[in-house]
């Protein structure tokens, strides 16, 4: 007899007998159940052993492995909560590549903190489900975090529900925009912030890259998705959000994105100390993405 054929009489017993159950809640009980009844591969082994580029999603049942895990005990008590609040929506990636660059973002914060660089908000470019700037307000109490993307998805406004259970509602923040400009110039920051953007992809970080130095920002930023011919317009089209040459002179019209991924990002980051930045080349765990390169970039 599997797990779930002896667990399954007992709950439905159980959810019979409390009647005043209503029925979201009696399916809750039961997939609570059922997670706990199944016992998955990953779960002979230890969270820090788990496959960190999962796409499977975070279960209810992985929430007591969690809960005793052996990794990161932020990472542990994110994991174990969203297993318990959205079970099978989150994928295990996102969790592990999220907590990897909020700290990331938190080790250069407190660098250039000690060096007399004050940074009051993180501003999360591209956020999609949001994930990165919540670690990221969970580990650094004096940050406000604000996220912006062109739409809100729905787990990312259920992310942001349970984050208030950690009281961050005061320090985050999320906006719904389109990062490209209508128009010549780039999008505009407050003074104290970082710009942060995680996988926005190809052009999008170069728009990043190019809000932050019009600003003369902080930057950090994880490309992704290198294409070899980019579309963008000679001209920026006013009043349309348009990907434009002119905002990207390192990429010389797409000549640069011609020579592939390492040109792409050694272009960028030799326009950011033309620039007077100072920049470093930093990673998070290759074993979570391919695309596991940070550009860190600070004014001088
Ligand atoms: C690959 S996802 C990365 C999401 C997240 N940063 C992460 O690492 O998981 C790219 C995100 O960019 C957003 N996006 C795409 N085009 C955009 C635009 N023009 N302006 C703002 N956000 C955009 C998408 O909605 C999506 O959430």
């Amino acid at each position: 007899m599997r797990p779930t054929d002896r667990a399954m009489p007992k709950l439905v017993r159980r959810t019979s007998a409390a009647g005043a159950l209503g029925a979201k809640q009696i399916w809750l009980v039961f997939l609570l159940g059922l997670g706990h009844a199944f016992s998955l591969p990953r779960h002979s082994l230890p969270v820090s052993r788990w496959r960190k580029n999962s796409s499977h999603r975070v279960a209810a049942g992985d929430v007591r492995h969690f809960l005793a895990g052996d990794a990161s005990p932020l990472l542990c008590e994110v994991g174990a909560r969203v297993g318990q609040a959205l079970p099978d929506k989150l994928k295990h990636k996102e969790l592990f590549e999220a907590h990897a660059v909020a700290e990331l973002a938190q080790r250069h914060l407190t660098q250039w903190r000690s060096e007399g660089l004050e940074v009051q908000t993180a501003v999360e470019l591209c956020a999609g489900c949001g994930l990165v700037g919540i670690f990221l307000a969970l580990l650094d109490r004096r940050l406000r975090v604000l996220q912006l993307d062109r739409r809100r998805s729905k787990l990312a406004a259920q992310l942001h529900e349970m984050a208030d259970s950690w009281d961050l509602h005061e320090r985050l923040g999320w906006r719904v925009a389109d990062l490209r400009p209508a128009g010549e110039e780039a999008a505009e920051f407050e003074p104290g912030s970082l710009v942060l953007a995680c996988h926005a992809c190809g052009l999008l970080s170069d728009e990043a890259m190019a809000a932050a130095v019009a600003a003369r920002l902080p930057l950090i930023l994880l490309p992704c998705c290198y294409a070899r011919n980019p579309k963008a317009l000679v001209r920026a089209k006013r009043g349309h959000p348009s990907f434009a040459w002119p905002r990207y002179p390192w990429l010389e019209r797409g000549a640069v994105n011609r020579l592939g991924r390492d040109a792409v990002d050694a272009a960028r980051v030799s326009f950011l100390e033309q620039n007077a930045y100072k920049v470093v080349y930093d990673h998070i765990d290759a074993e979570i993405t391919e695309f596991n390169r940070a550009i860190v970039a600070a004014p001088t």
